[in-house]
């Protein structure tokens, strides 16, 4: 699979096959796409447990059910593997100045950039290691979502539907069930196995809204001829609600015994979704009118 169809490809999956293991070797695939994300002085502080259904207690998942948000639960639930994504904070506070330097001896910097060892170790270590914790684990998460999301592109290349699940429910509790110490910071808990639906790509926000040419506020328009050419590589697909979707659904969740109502919204409120300034669609999709919409 091409970069660009399996970016357009990727979806967060709600429902898993629980009857399909996930091969051992996809998963030791996914890791080693997260290990080699970028990150800020080479510091590798995105660490992550595999949880495998097959070999970890039950009691302990029950646990580990109860952390995560009610909403979170039938993924948990379903799903054979789930991956829990640390930041440890001793990448940063214990380990920067190693990490950092073999950038040195590997050249990827040199003193054209400005950098000496003197620098390095006199200078920009002891400002960065004056950064209070809650700084530095800011910017660690934004190393462990670069990481995560090279995993979740190498899981879809691979055949694998994935789901982030927030553990809102008792934070507390959380960094407890899964026994890290204290230098680790657990973030989000991901789901990992075989979609058992085909869901369509997800309404993205218009990119004349999010995107600015030169000052803020001035939208970068969108290029149709890139566009088209993204449609014909399958990384911009048909976006959800897709024909037969709801029906999908019914049926997945029949199968699975859970019940079958989709979620309820006014329709005054999905019609205003889809108005032409609307951020997000600007256009119907197909089946909403027909629904009275
Ligand atoms: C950091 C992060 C946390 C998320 N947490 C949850 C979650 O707790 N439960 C869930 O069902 N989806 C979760 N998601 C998935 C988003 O809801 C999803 O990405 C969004 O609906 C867009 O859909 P797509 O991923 O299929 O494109 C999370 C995504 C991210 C990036």
């Amino acid at each position: 699979m091409e970069l660009m169809e399996a970016i357009g490809n990727r979806r967060s999956i709600r429902f898993f096959k629980p009857w399909k293991d996930v091969e051992d070797w996809k998963i030791q695939r996914m890791l080693q796409a997260a290990r080699h994300a970028s990150c800020q002085g080479n510091c590798g502080s995105t660490e992550a447990i595999v949880i495998d259904k097959k070999t970890y207690p039950a009691d302990k998942f029950e646990e580990l059910i109860q952390c995560a948000s009610t909403f979170n639960e039938i993924q948990l639930r379903t799903a054979p593997i789930v991956i829990a994504w640390l930041v440890n904070m001793d990448a940063w506070y214990k380990e920067l100045v190693e990490s950092f330097s073999v950038l040195f001896p590997s050249r990827a910097i040199t003193a054209a950039h400005g950098w000496t060892y003197k620098i390095l170790t006199e200078s920009t270590y002891p400002r960065l290691m004056s950064f209070p914790r809650e700084k530095a684990e800011d910017l660690l998460r934004v190393e462990a979502g670069q990481a995560i999301a090279n995993s979740l592109l190498a899981a879809t290349e691979l055949g694998l539907g994935c789901c982030l699940l927030a553990t809102g429910r008792k934070p507390a509790e959380f960094p407890k069930v899964l026994g890290v110490p204290d230098n680790i910071v657990p973030l989000w808990i991901m789901a990992v196995g075989y979609a058992a639906e085909t869901p369509g790509q997800r309404p993205r926000k218009r990119f004349d809204k999010l995107y600015h040419y030169n000052t803020y506020g001035n939208p970068l328009k969108e290029d149709q001829a890139v566009k088209e050419e993204l449609i014909a590589e399958n990384m911009i697909q048909p976006k959800d609600p897709l024909p037969g979707r709801e029906e999908e659904l019914r049926h997945v969740c029949r199968m699975f015994g859970y019940k079958e109502d989709m979620p309820d919204m006014p329709k005054d409120k999905i019609k205003a979704l889809y108005e032409e300034d609307s951020i997000y669609y600007g256009e119907v999709p197909p089946g909403l009118e027909e629904k009275g919409v």
